[in-house]
């Protein structure tokens, strides 16, 4: 579903600013993989994310979604494909307009439908349903304007809106780092029930080791722009802390096992 070959990415190259984010990642994901992604900050987590949605373009190697080379297309052309939540529970949802009108927009995307035709009843009734899997209560507050809600209640609207469409692939980059605990472990049940429901090929980076074990069916950690470790099946089920603390100090060659680096 996704095939990353070879990709570099350097900053502001030719300045005191050059920073190589990217050293040749090369990253296949079959259909459904769901791939949880840990690396310490200024890992190239982010910035992966980030050219597989054409945020900014590769410098050199491919990127193909779904048998489709997307290298060349703009971010906007990628957007079909892609669902995208980011740590933020302020990005993903518009404020001011209402719940199920957050639900219509995320529902119209790509099809040139506007809002000015108005919601349908069936549509009413659809969202009602889809905001039942969040169990927040949200589909009796449909009207409600979307900025009254919680961060934790955003943030789970954000991912309802992201996998609306069922996108190829669902990028996920720190979604639940900005909620308490509770709601963090909430949010990030119903990503799981979603994912697994639709079957979805997912990328999400997160600095909670414990998460980064519990969810996916692989695990890749990430150093100076490379991916370090790739583990999956048999022995990503078996993972410990300890494990992968240990993996980590090989792949980054300090004798310490030292989790600050790697929880950020
Ligand atoms: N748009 C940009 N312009 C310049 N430098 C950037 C840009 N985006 C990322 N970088 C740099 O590239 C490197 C990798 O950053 P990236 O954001 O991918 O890290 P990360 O693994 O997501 O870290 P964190 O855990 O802190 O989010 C860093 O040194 C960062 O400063
Ligand atoms: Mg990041």
């Amino acid at each position: 579903m996704l095939e990353v070959r070879e990709i570099y990415k350097t900053f502001n190259a030719g300045t005191i600013n050059e920073k190589r984010a990217m050293n040749g990642v090369s990253l296949t994901l079959a259909d459904g993989d769901f791939v949880t992604v840990i690396g310490g900050n200024g890992a190239g987590k982010s910035t992966l994310l980030n050219l597989v949605a054409g945020v900014f373009p590769v410098d050199s190697g491919s990127i193909s979604i779904d048998g489709q080379d997307v290298t060349r297309l703009p971010e906007h052309k990628r957007a079909k494909f892609i669902g995208r939540v980011f740590q933020d529970p302020m990005m993903g949802t518009a404020a001011t307009m209402q719940i199920e009108e957050n639900l219509a927009l995320a529902a119209r995307r790509g099809q040139g439908r506007s809002l000015r035709a108005g919601i349908t009843r069936a549509e009413r009734e659809e969202y009602r349903e889809l905001l039942k899997i969040l169990d927040l209560g949200l589909e009796d507050r449909l009207t409600s304007k979307v900025g009254l809600l919680s961060g934790g209640q955003r943030q789970a609207l954000t991912l309802l809106m992201a996998t609306l469409k069922k996108p190829k692939l669902l990028l996920l980059d720190e979604h639940t780092a900005a909620l308490d605990p509770k709601t963090a472990a909430k949010v990030l049940d119903t990503t799981e029930k979603i994912v697994q429901r639709d079957k979805l090929t997912t990328l999400m980076i997160t600095h909670n080791m414990r998460d980064a074990i519990a969810h996916g069916n692989r695990l890749i950690m990430m150093f100076e722009g490379r991916v370090v470790v790739d583990v999956a099946g048999e022995e990503k089920k078996n993972l410990t802390v300890e494990h992968l603390l240990g993996l980590f100090s090989k792949a980054s060659g300090s004798d310490e096992a030292d989790d600050k680096l790697l929880l950020g």
